[in-house]
């Protein structure tokens, strides 16, 4: 390697070192010590230098973790250790009965006497479990629980979760560590995500386990990354490491699991199919032993860069394990993520090791879960809302019950099909649920409580609002109001429209649009900018004062910029951050509305479903008038063509080449991103180019700028680059 080559490759481990304490600091510690900004020039330094040498890019580096480009689909995996799932118990009692249970086991199996033993007491996090392999202390593969047998292979999903360590904080790693833990959602990023998918018209996450299951099979990384889920560690196997006997620990496990299957079967256990660690795999240097407790394994973890849930405790008997559960039976409340319940654990691993697993669980741990947010009652009336996109959901109104530390009313039934499955019934007694922070739903019915003569709830046929007949489409479990005049949706466009992230416009809450649209003032969202305060104030308790206080609140919107302009008219699958992305590359609504569907698609961060729904509202021609309308009231349908600070054009003064078919962007939309970000675009490859961007069939441009030594880039790459605000 030459000179510079090998500075580079020193200043690169350097700075992905100094990165990933930063980010340990930040996301694990929640305790940093770089400011924002330094951190910001570190990574754009260590971006810069793997551009120009790109073999300096390696798997666990910091650049690696904002996602790739999106997999058609995941591969399955099988575990090298079983993931096993949790005894559920309910309640003291339980854990009584399993205690005796185990000391049992242990009796019988045990050649000396249990002694003393302890239990760990860790909080049951709802999410959902991950395997994590690092192989010589880096990151290689992410997987999920899947059956517990064979998982999905999510390493690029895996890779953007910041509290998970790309490399393990070990001098000496040993070859393989396999960590299991919980990915979940923090409640706040959990409501922002229902937020954001309420606003767009889509169908809410029930709760965070859904919500992070959902994330993480996310076939597109990047739009993982925008989620910030979080880990918490909790198992840690050691293997490949001097301590390791001939026989692996890996290899021992399958050996008694097969043996368990095959004593279960009455045959006899053959070889295991594992095969042996291979050569690369085998640390001899590596002194890291397996810890021998629960308590020593969660500190290790902590040690090698992992979150670990800081609410643990050391239990020497069930009474503290009682204390425990009792304590976070109220105090889980304060938590920033869900638990639901407690995961009691025998700390020694001897005592582990020699209880074993049952077919499906491990004898030496359970779960004590708390009681779940559920109440029983009566249902008084079952109605039906239609929304802005024109669904009609179907709502149960309860006879008000306390849930949670909140007064429930009413439930959401979701659907048609939910109706009908649950067959609930006006008298009926129901079980709801609250799930975390959102709209409560009807678990069950309970049908032995029916009173005698009620009747079977039908879904109308027809909207209540308009009277025109609702619409099914083929694959959707939603009903729809297709009548573009429907009362309801104008109702709830002209709320929308006037709402916080989009057009802001005080004053125009939903009482008072009701009263306008009945009295035939507004027909339109365009309608909005033509409204005097002569005619408000003909509307019930409307005074002049209030009447021009609304009338400026108007006035004053059509400053808003073109992204809240786009969010407020409320296209499907538009939240305010698609609506933002959006804008970004398309400057005037004229050029959105002449976009095909596939440069829309071609958006970073823009899915195929967002894009078909954007480009058919366009074809749509009372949309065209509206736009027309805004456009004549003075609402802002144009945005700055997107263009940097100088000081934050990373690109200027330099000079790429495109060549070749790229993946996702069309050359132009390469084009007009890289001289957004400052940098030159020419056709033909010279002594002058900076960059080469290369696609697919990439011919004599590509051979010219090997010749002369040029550096390469992926669109990935070249996307990788480019600022944040850029780079949605
Ligand atoms: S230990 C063999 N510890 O609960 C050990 N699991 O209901 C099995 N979970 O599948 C797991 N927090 O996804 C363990 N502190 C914790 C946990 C935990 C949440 C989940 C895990 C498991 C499920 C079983």
């Amino acid at each position: 390697m030459p000179e510079d080559g090998l500075l580079a490759q020193q200043r690169a481990e350097e700075l992905k070192k100094l990165l990933q304490q930063a980010a340990y600091e930040y996301y694990v510690l929640d305790a940093p010590t770089l400011p924002d900004a330094v951190y910001d020039q570190l990574y754009r330094e260590l971006q810069d230098l793997e551009t120009q040498h790109p073999e300096l890019v390696t798997p666990d580096s910091p650049t690696q973790r904002v996602g790739a480009q999106p997999a058609a689909r995941f591969t399955s995996v099988r575990h090298n250790i079983p993931l096993y799932s949790l005894e559920n118990a309910f309640n003291l009692d339980d854990l009584a009965t399993w205690q005796e249970r185990w000391q049992r086991v242990a009796a019988q199996a045990g050649k000396a006497e249990i002694g003393e033993f302890a239990y760990v007491c860790e909080l049951k996090i709802d999410g959902n479990a991950l395997a994590l392999t690092y192989e010589n202390g880096v990151l290689v593969r992410g997987a999920t629980r899947g059956d517990g047998i064979t998982g999905e292979e999510i390493t690029q999903n895996v890779r953007t979760i910041r509290s998970i360590p790309l490399r393990l904080n070990l001098d000496n790693p040993p070859a393989i560590v396999e960590v299991r833990g919980e990915a979940f959602l923090g409640l706040e990023v959990f409501k922002q995500i229902n937020q954001e998918r309420e606003q767009a018209g889509e169908a809410l996450f029930a709760n965070p386990r859904n919500a992070t299951a959902g994330t993480l099979r996310q076939l597109d990384s990047r739009v993982v990354a925008k989620r910030q889920l979080d880990f918490f560690a909790y198992t840690l196997h050691i293997e490949g490491g001097a301590e390791t006997g001939e026989q692996t620990e890996v290899q021992q496990r399958q050996i008694e699991q097969l043996q368990h299957l095959a004593d279960a079967d009455g045959s006899t256990a053959s070889e295991p199919a594992v095969p042996p660690i291979e050569p690369h795999l085998f640390n001899p240097n590596s002194t890291l032993q397996s810890p021998s407790s629960q308590w020593e394994a969660l500190e290790l973890l902590q040690k090698m860069g992992f979150k670990v849930n800081p609410n643990r405790m050391l239990c020497p008997s069930l009474a503290e394990v009682g204390d425990y559960y009792n304590r976070w039976a109220t105090e889980r409340a304060h938590l920033p993520y869900m638990t639901d319940g407690v995961v009691v654990k025998l700390n020694a691993v001897a005592l582990q090791t020699q209880l074993g697993f049952t077919q499906k669980f491990p004898r030496w741990a359970i779960a004590l879960k708390y009681p779940a947010e559920e109440a029983p009652t009566l249902v008084e009336r079952i109605s039906v809302n239609v929304g802005r996109t024109g669904a009609v959901t179907p709502l149960a109104e309860l006879h008000p019950v306390q849930l949670a530390g909140t007064t429930v009313s009413r439930a959401t039934l979701h659907n048609a099909d939910r109706v009908a499955e649950l067959d609930i019934r006006v008298g009926d007694t129901v079980i709801v649920r609250k799930a975390g922070e959102i709209i409560p739903e009807v678990l069950r019915v309970l049908t032995e409580l029916r009173p005698p003569n009620t009747q079977p709830f039908q879904m109308p046929s027809c909207c209540p609002e308009c009277n025109q007949p609702l619409v099914r489409e083929p694959d959707e479990a939603v009903i729809r109001c297709v009548n573009t005049s429907c009362p309801a949706i104008l109702r709830k466009s002209i709320e929308h429209w006037a709402s916080r992230d989009a057009l802001d416009i005080r004053g125009l809450g939903e009482k008072w649009v009701e009263q306008f649209v009945e009295r035939g003032l507004l027909a339109s969202i365009a309608d909005i900018y033509h409204l005097s305060v002569e005619q408000l104030q003909t509307v019930d308790r409307m005074g002049k004062k209030s009447a021009q206080n609304l009338v400026e609140a108007i006035a004053q919107s059509k400053t808003q910029p073109w992204a809240r302009v786009l969010y407020g008219l409320g296209i499907r699958h538009v939240g305010s951050v698609n609506a933002q992305v959006l804008t970004a590359r398309f400057a005037t609504a004229a050029d959105l509305a002449a976009a095909e569907v596939g440069t829309i698609e071609s958006v970073y961060g823009i899915g195929a479903e967002i894009a078909q729904s954007v480009y058919q509202w366009f074809r749509v021609p009372a949309n065209l008038t509206l736009i027309e309308r805004l456009q004549s009231a003075g609402v802002q349908l144009a945005g700055e063509a997107p263009k940097m600070p100088v000081t934050e054009q990373p690109f200027a003064g330099k000079t790429f080449v495109i060549t070749g078919t790229l993946p996702t962007l069309k050359r132009d939309e390469a084009k007009a991103l890289i001289q957004q970000a400052g940098g030159k675009v020419t056709g033909s490859v010279s002594a002058k180019t900076d960059y080469v961007v290369v696609g697919e069939e990439s011919g004599s441009k590509l051979a010219k700028a090997e010749e002369l030594g040029i550096a390469q880039l992926s669109e990935a790459q070249l996307l990788e680059l480019l600022p944040d605000s850029l780079r949605p």
